[in-house]
């Protein structure tokens, strides 16, 4: 059977199992005589807020109802991550807090996933320090969802079903969406740069693209249900249909997106610089549909540091891309992750970073701590930096970034822009906030009927990282 078919039967076993459990949960709900809930909680990035929706649709097909107490749910699952350490210390906080919730509720069931769950000590400590958790499973094997939870119920011992690695890709299955409108698409998954920082390739596996077929199929179901704006999601999407039989590039497999009818908005990340073509430039200044937003990760803009990086560009290429793309696209914003306290990073290093800083002038950044992840090769480098190293530099390369940043943003007032309306504002209902196309936020007076449309709106005001406006036809 080739692997085309193979996904075609898993797909269909899945949901054989959805329909089994889905019997099981009404029968507990039956002999309990009330509902059963659930709450799902995301850590880290995009792609784990599109595999939360995942979880969300099978628990909801099977039965479930969401709630948005923790505490008092009946089905508590963690989806991990585990870039860096700060989120893995987080998910044990919460275990702690949840065992005496799971002695009041007996119904209660605890499941973790993700990329934490894919390293040999994690599953070690959670075996013998949190032995209440009920069912452990990774990233490969999400698809069994339904499955695993099936066998949960049937067990009374802790469920560990982790896999090493898999070339399966299942994704028909039920997704519940937290936005009806917008939606993340998975193009590929998995990374093959290892940066020598990164667990990202230990935990998620080898790079592995999906048919274009696929992927354009999913995309108009989603337009036909009313999504106007796709996120296309992968750890590098630049080097999008590599390995495919008949792949294409990513730029045009952009191009195919393009031409899917009710598909107002494309966005995408990430981007390596290393493999970003004059192709898809060409494809981004051509295109009325794709966002005028470029997230390019610069890690550091020491060429020393980024050779111990395994980057694979210099400084002075990675100036000369983001040139080319200010140039060829003047109104894109361009964001970035920076690494601060790489081992071996010195002040002179800092100082190259923040002279890209100013030199790109990023429209947005995230800046992180060096974290060091078990298992990677800058682990073990020798050379690790000190917390007092960090403290020093970190707020000199955040300050400079937000600088930037208000700078930037400060040039669109007065602009006016489309604006696709979110959600009502978080402070002031009379409200509601959305995204410009370069993915700064802007509220503007209004009401829930707007959620979901792309208005043209004028920006009357910059508040350094978002706008106030008002909505003009
Ligand atoms: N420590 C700190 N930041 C990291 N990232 C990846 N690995 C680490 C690490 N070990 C950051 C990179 C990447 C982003 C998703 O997370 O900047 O682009
Ligand atoms: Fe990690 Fe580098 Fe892959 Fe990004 S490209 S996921 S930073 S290894």
């Amino acid at each position: 059977m080739d692997n085309k078919a193979e996904n075609a039967l898993e797909n269909s076993r899945q949901l054989e199992y959805i329909e089994k459990t889905k019997e099981l949960i009404a029968n507990k709900k039956k002999a309990l005589g009330r509902e059963l809930t659930f709450h799902v909680t995301t850590f880290g990035c995009q792609m784990n807020a599109r595999d939360s929706e995942k979880l969300s649709g099978i628990l909801k097909a099977i039965g479930f109802i969401e709630i948005p107490d923790e505490d008092k749910a009946d089905f508590v699952i963690f989806n991990t991550c585990t870039v860096r350490d700060n989120a893995n210390q987080r998910v044990y906080g919460r275990l702690g807090t949840l065992k005496a919730q799971k002695k009041k509720n007996k119904e209660m069931k605890i499941a973790l996933c993700g990329c934490m769950m894919q390293e040999e000590t994690v599953i070690e400590k959670i075996k013998s320090s949190y032995s209440y958790v009920n069912l452990i499973f990774g990233t490969h094997n999400i698809f069994k969802f339904a499955e695993l939870i099936y066998t949960m119920y049937e067990s009374d011992r802790m469920v560990i079903d982790i896999w090493k690695d898999t070339d399966k890709i299942v994704e028909d299955l039920p997704v519940d969406r937290k936005y009806p409108f917008k939606s993340g698409v998975n193009i590929m998954f998995g990374c093959n740069n290892f940066c020598t920082y990164c667990i990202v390739p230990y935990v998620r596996g080898r790079e592995r693209s999906r048919e274009p077929k696929e992927i354009i199929n999913e995309i108009e179901k989603l337009s036909k249900d009313g999504v106007k704006e796709v996120m296309l999601l992968g750890q590098n999407v630049n080097s999008y249909g590599k390995g495919l039989d008949n792949g294409i590039s990513f730029p045009e497999l952009l191009k195919e997106i393009e031409k899917i009818e009710g598909i107002e908005r494309i966005r995408f990340m990430t981007s390596h610089p290393k493999d970003l073509s004059d192709e898809l430039i060409d494809v981004m200044k051509n295109s009325k549909k794709i966002c005028r937003h470029l997230h390019l990760p610069l890690q550091s803009g020491s060429t020393r540091i980024l050779k111990a990086m395994n980057r694979h560009y210099t400084k002075d290429s990675y100036l000369a891309l983001a040139e080319k793309i200010r140039r060829e696209i003047p109104d894109i914003a361009i964001t970035t992750d920076i690494i601060v306290g790489f081992p071996g990073e010195t002040k002179e290093d800092i100082d190259e970073t923040i002279d890209v800083i100013n030199k790109v002038k990023y429209d947005g950044a995230f800046t992180f701590v060096y974290s060091k992840r078990t298992g990677t090769p800058a682990a073990s480098m020798e050379n690790q930096v000190t917390e007092e190293f960090v403290k020093e530099h970190f707020d000199r390369v955040l300050n400079t970034v937000q600088e930037r940043a208000k700078d930037r943003a400060v040039l669109k007032t007065n602009s006016i822009e489309d604006v696709l309306i979110e959600e009502i504002n978080d402070h002031d209902a009379t409200m509601v906030t959305g995204r410009l196309s370069n993915n700064l936020c802007v509220h503007v007076k209004g009401t829930e009927e707007l959620i979901g449309k792309i208005v043209t709106v004028k920006l009357t005001e910059c508040n350094g990282f978002y706008y106030m406006g008002e909505i003009v036809d």
